[in-house]
């Protein structure tokens, strides 16, 4: 990671570990920060947990990016930071950011989670920020670790001391099951127990979510928030997906890793061909700029429900969706709301994340089924070229 990067890198057991880290290395408690409402709701816990003031950001429809033109200058200078989110990959406009920040004199947080291997002119997403982190959850497949990377290689120390701090010693269970996941997983899905699989997923605690959104539970979190900044009292909230979230990897968790990590160059031109295919067909905005090993293609649908089902009966799940976006979610209790929230509104509601691994499949069930591609309200349809009428794909 400090080759791809060019800047100082530290392991972290999880992205949402590491963005805590970040977040209070250079955000002090009572914060405003600028995030993207439609991000997953354990970065907003995350957040609160750190002491800070989610603001949430305006996004443009076509693409979930954050709209800066649509972030009002009284806005922009009650900010002590800036975090990014690269919402599937697609990067948010980094090196504009990077000079605002300058400006204001704050601090740039990106989550590279889903993007690591975008770039944004020319340079890979993750180094343009005082910080960035990565989850090695997502393009590698390893279902723990990531980075956090520095722009000052002397600020390492401090902050390997402070992830320390935060780490739970290793346990001998958890490195079991981790280890034996993978083969519970593939063995009830070579069963075609998709009801089972699911409830020993609960069963484990690895999937906590009956809906999209996790339950708030806001008295419970106004009580976690008198406390913050501390991790402890949010745990039930970021340990979602996640429980080793904050855990000391063993061996076997770190060998697994690295060995996955040594073939990301590989998967990265996998996502590549995947989103080739899909940003080929009428579903997919045009997007400047050479394509990208994008995490997700959020492909743009009318009906999503009704896609989500006909890709679930060919046993292609759809994950990472996050809708409402959070200013709807949480309330003003917890969060500023967005102040131009619709064109989040709209690509939350109409974005499909389709892996690229399973482009053959998706775009044959979505024919299948006549989904009729979502067009923003606001966007320049003539500049759509002719392979996007109803016909093509
Ligand atoms: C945008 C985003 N950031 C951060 C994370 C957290 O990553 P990790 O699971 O490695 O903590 C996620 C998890 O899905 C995510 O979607």
């Amino acid at each position: 990671m400090r080759r791809r990067l060019g800047r100082e890198c530290l392991y972290v057991p999880s992205c949402r570990l590491g963005l805590y880290v970040a977040l209070r290395h250079w955000c002090p408690p009572g914060g405003r920060v600028l995030m993207s409402p439609v991000n997953d709701d354990v970065i907003f816990f995350v957040l609160l947990a750190a002491g800070l003031r989610p603001v949430q950001a305006p996004l443009r429809a076509e693409d979930g990016t954050l709209d800066m033109a649509a972030v009002p200058e009284s806005l922009w200078r009650g900010l002590s930071a800036v975090l990014t989110t690269n919402l599937y990959g697609t990067p948010d406009p980094a090196p504009e950011l990077r000079a605002r920040c300058d400006g204001l004199g704050i601090p740039l947080i990106e989550d590279a989670a889903h993007a690591i291997g975008s770039q944004v002119a020319g340079r890979p997403v993750g180094s343009f920020g005082d910080a960035s982190v990565f989850s090695l959850s997502k393009h590698t497949g390893a279902k723990t670790g990531g980075f956090l990377s520095v722009a000052d290689p002397g600020l390492r120390a401090g902050l390997e001391r402070a992830r320390d701090e935060l780490l739970w010693p290793a346990r001998l269970s958890a490195e079991l099951a981790y280890a034996l996941r993978p083969y519970a997983e593939a063995g009830v899905r070579g069963l075609r127990l998709i009801g089972a699989a699911r409830a020993a997923l609960r069963l484990l605690g690895l999937e906590e979510r009956e809906d999209i959104r996790m339950e708030l539970r806001p008295g419970e979190l106004k009580q976690a928030m008198s406390a913050a900044p501390a991790l402890a009292d949010f745990h039930s909230w970021i340990r979602v997906d996640m429980h080793d979230y904050r855990l000391r990897p063993g061996g076997l968790r770190l060998r697994r890793t690295e060995r996955l990590l040594t073939r990301l160059d590989h998967r990265l031109a996998g996502h590549l061909e995947g989103v080739r295919r899909l940003s080929a067909t009428r579903w997919a905005l045009p997007r400047p700029g050479p394509a990208q090993p994008l995490f997700r293609v959020p492909l743009l649908v009318e009906d999503r429900d009704a896609a989500i089902a006909a890709l679930a009966r060919r046993r292609i799940g759809v994950g990472y969706l996050y809708d409402p976006p959070l200013d709807v979610y949480a309330g003003d209790v917890f969060t500023d709301p967005s102040p131009a929230p619709e064109p989040a509104a709209w690509f939350a509601r109409h974005a499909l994340p389709v892996d690229p691994f399973k482009a053959e499949t998706a775009i044959s069930v979505l024919t299948e089924l006549g989904a009729r591609p979502a067009r923003p309200p606001s966007a320049a349809w003539d500049a759509v070229p002719p392979a996007w009428g109803e016909h093509g794909v």
